[in-house]
């Protein structure tokens, strides 16, 4: 295949978190490129956001709009509506490439993947399945970087495919590393995701033993951060969220399955952000029972899976705002989260609360736009689990 010019039509597959970002990608550096998604409403919400192009025809829920494109970018989701792995929007695309004619073109998967899935991938997409690579996905939502910005690695089932992978990517100005082979890509992206697991379960551990001890995790994290190497800051809270770090660590678990290896801190890693909500719930139980409360009004703060991004979706904040509402008047105060999936039974305020109009506030997520000064006046007991820090003010009253 002749190398893609910067007038070839890109086809973005899945138009959510990461495929919107992708197609503004192509479309900003110039080139001709469609969104095809197969909700009709996240059709139409990437055309009330003007990603169509000047007459929105870029936008589709018709996959034979993609039969002309060069390169396909497969941004497809690797969960179900439930939260559970799955790769069955692979699938879905492998049934409907088989109403095109073979043609050559360049298929690149951009999702998180297991190792070893693109190479399968590939042989599945039989005669179109000549030049497919993988580039995973590095974006992070709510950060003010756009996607083009961050370095990518990319991997091929075929040098042909990764030098054309290389020069489309690095013509649109992203950093691109090749690498090879393509398992190699695919297990970068899974040691990122697991690193980061490890890390936040592992400064959520630690925030435990501060309090224990009687100290601030934060005062100690930005002191031990004054260590110029070897030291990256992480911060607690109340567990990883989202769609990605708590999820496709199983990936890792399975590889290490399959080849007769234990890979036991990851694995605890897994379990105990899983069960951080729990304890966190167990606490607050202690330290309101200690003040002769049983049914609290609970102010949680932050309800998305991570600061200053909308986004609820495998938030563990949310999970814990729940899971305390079985036991107490549970409000949530968040003033960005994106309320359409919002829980019926769950009270949400956008406003600041008044002072002492609760018996405990809860920081769980801490978006720039908090005051923590007002938080801490509206109940006696305060909890950043931010900062790992509980305040209990026996000058605000407590609600009998
Ligand atoms: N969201 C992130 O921050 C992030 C970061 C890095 C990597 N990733 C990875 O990127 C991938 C996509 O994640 P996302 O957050 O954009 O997912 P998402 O759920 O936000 O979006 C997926 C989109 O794909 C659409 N879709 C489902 N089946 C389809 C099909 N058969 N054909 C076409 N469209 C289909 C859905 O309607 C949805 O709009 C995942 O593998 C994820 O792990 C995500």
């Amino acid at each position: 295949m002749k190398p893609l010019t910067a007038r070839a039509q890109i086809g973005v597959v899945g138009l959510g978190t990461i495929g919107s970002e992708e197609l503004a990608l192509w479309r900003r550096s110039g080139h001709p490129a469609v969104g095809f998604d197969t909700s009709r409403t996240r059709v139409q919400a990437q055309e009330l956001l003007g990603q169509g192009g000047d007459d929105a025809s870029g936008l589709t829920s018709r996959f034979s709009d993609l039969a002309s494109c060069d390169a396909l970018v497969l941004c497809l989701p690797n969960l179900d509506s439930q939260g559970e792995l799955t790769l069955k929007a692979f699938d879905q695309f492998l049934d409907k490439i088989w109403t095109f004619e073979p043609a050559e073109r360049l298929i690149v998967v951009a999702s998180t993947v297991p190792v070893g899935f693109t190479r399968e991938f590939a042989n599945r997409l039989g005669e179109h399945g000549r030049l497919v690579a993988h580039v995973p996905e590095r974006f992070d939502p709510g950060r003010s970087t756009s996607l083009g910005e961050i370095p990518r690695v990319a991997g091929a089932t075929s040098k042909e495919a990764l030098d054309l992978t290389v020069d489309l990517y690095s013509r649109v100005g992203v950093t691109i590393t090749p690498v090879d082979p393509v398992e190699v890509a695919e297990a970068s992206k899974l040691l990122e995701n697991a690193f980061r697991l490890v890390n936040i379960a592992f400064i959520n551990e630690f925030a435990e033993l501060c309090r224990r001890m009687g100290i601030t995790a934060a005062d100690v994290i930005d002191a031990a951060a004054t260590k110029p190497f070897a030291f990256m800051k992480h911060t607690p809270g109340v567990g990883a969220g989202g769609t990605c770090i708590p999820t496709v660590s199983k990936y890792l678990l399975e590889a290490a399955s399959h080849n007769d290896l234990e890979l036991p801190i990851l694995r605890d890693a897994v379990d105990g952000n899983a069960h951080l909500v729990e304890r966190v719930v167990a606490h607050l139980d202690q330290l309101l029972r200690a003040n002769s409360v049983s049914r609290a009004r609970v102010l949680v703060v932050g309800a998305s899976y991570k600061p200053n991004y909308p986004d609820t979706r495998g938030s563990a904040a949310l999970r814990f705002a729940r899971e305390l509402g079985a036991r107490h008047k549970v409000t949530v105060y968040d003033p960005i989260v994106d309320t359409t999936r919002w829980p019926s039974d769950l009270a949400l305020v956008r406003e600041p609360p008044r002072p002492a109009s609760y018996d405990a506030v809860v920081v769980a997520v801490r978006h720039r736009q908090v005051d923590l000064d007002a938080l801490r006046q509206a109940g006696p007991i305060f909890i950043d689990l931010v900062r790992g820090s509980v305040e209990v003010d026996e000058s605000i009253p407590t609600r009998k």
